[in-house]
């Protein structure tokens, strides 16, 4: 069978299993299987498969079929350009996470810091970290998470992208307080677990398959977004960035959370889908506000 042919048959399956965007995946595991990039594997649209590749090919659409994450399959997922590792230890990195990454890079540039000290929190595959660590070439980056193994990855991913000398991860549980000297970073930004407990049932199974430390945000989804706002001030410069990625529905909590800790200029942003996901703060000279 050719290409083209695979690709129907692949496509007809996954759909069938209600797979989201079955057309994409298919293409997605192609271009895999022949180890070309997508556009080129359909482009390859005539040429027959070898029963190796077919063999590849095929059980990896049976697989997605399953509903495992396409990322896992592949083993990695695109960020800011980057080829960033991905195992089923760590969530798998969204768009939206990309868009948070571009707004601290815009921050930072306009607060014309010559070499920005960063921390982040729940570092994950290290994709904030690392693509921060690129676009910021005089910045150094802290970076933590709970779970060893992500931190592994992470490691990993930033040896590949050669930031590893400028980023440190460092296995913490935010819940537990900084062990660190107070006062250090320029920015401080997280992508937390923030999904309501209640909620993780109702997910898509894609989701659920993903680590539930990196999904479960506590009752209200909001645990660790209290846990970081509230240690925020006493890990940032005065002056310094705090920038979360939120739920949808709890912009209006942490707008009252900045606050309350404190922050001004708080801004709670959309994202490209319209949701609101984005909340900034910084934390005003000590003694001010
Ligand atoms: C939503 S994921 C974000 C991963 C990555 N930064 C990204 O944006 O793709 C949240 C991360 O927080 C980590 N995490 C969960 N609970 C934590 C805790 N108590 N202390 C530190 N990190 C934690 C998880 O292991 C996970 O890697």
């Amino acid at each position: 069978m050719t290409v083209s042919e695979w690709l129907a048959k692949g496509e007809s399956y996954l759909a069938r299993r209600r797979v989201p965007e079955p057309r994409a995946n298919a293409e997605f595991l192609m271009a895999e299987t022949l180890s070309v990039g997508r556009l080129t594997a359909v482009a390859q649209g005539g040429r027959e498969l070898t029963a190796r590749e077919s063999h590849r090919y095929w059980s990896w659409i049976k697989e997605r079929g399953t509903r495992r994450p396409l990322a896992y399959l592949l083993g990695h997922q695109p960020f800011l350009g980057l080829r960033i590792e991905v195992t089923k230890d760590s969530l798998v990195p969204r768009p939206e996470t990309e868009e948070l990454v571009i707004e601290c890079e815009r921050l930072l540039k306009s607060a014309r810091i010559a070499a920005p000290k960063i921390l982040e929190i729940g570092t994950g595959t290290g994709c904030i970290a690392i693509a921060l660590a690129q676009l910021l070439p005089s910045a150094t980056v802290f970076a933590t998470d709970l779970s060893q193994s992500a931190l592994d990855l992470a490691q990993k991913n930033a040896l590949a992208h050669h930031v590893s000398g400028r980023v440190r991860f460092v296995r913490e549980d935010v819940f537990s307080g900084q062990r660190r000297p107070g006062g250090w970073a320029d920015l401080l930004v997280s992508n937390p677990p923030y999904i309501p407990t209640g909620e993780l049932d109702r997910l898509e199974p894609e989701v659920q398959a993903e680590p539930r430390l990196a999904l479960d945000g506590g009752k209200d989804g909001l645990d660790a977004v209290r846990a970081i706002v509230s240690a925020a001030p006493k890990l940032l410069n005065a002056g310094g960035i705090l920038a979360l990625e939120i739920g949808s529905e709890q912009g209006p909590a942490a707008l009252k959370l900045f606050q309350a800790a404190s922050f001004e200029g708080v801004q709670i942003k959309r994202d490209a889908q319209g949701c609101e996901r984005f909340a900034f703060g910084v934390l005003p000279a000590r003694g001010g506000a």
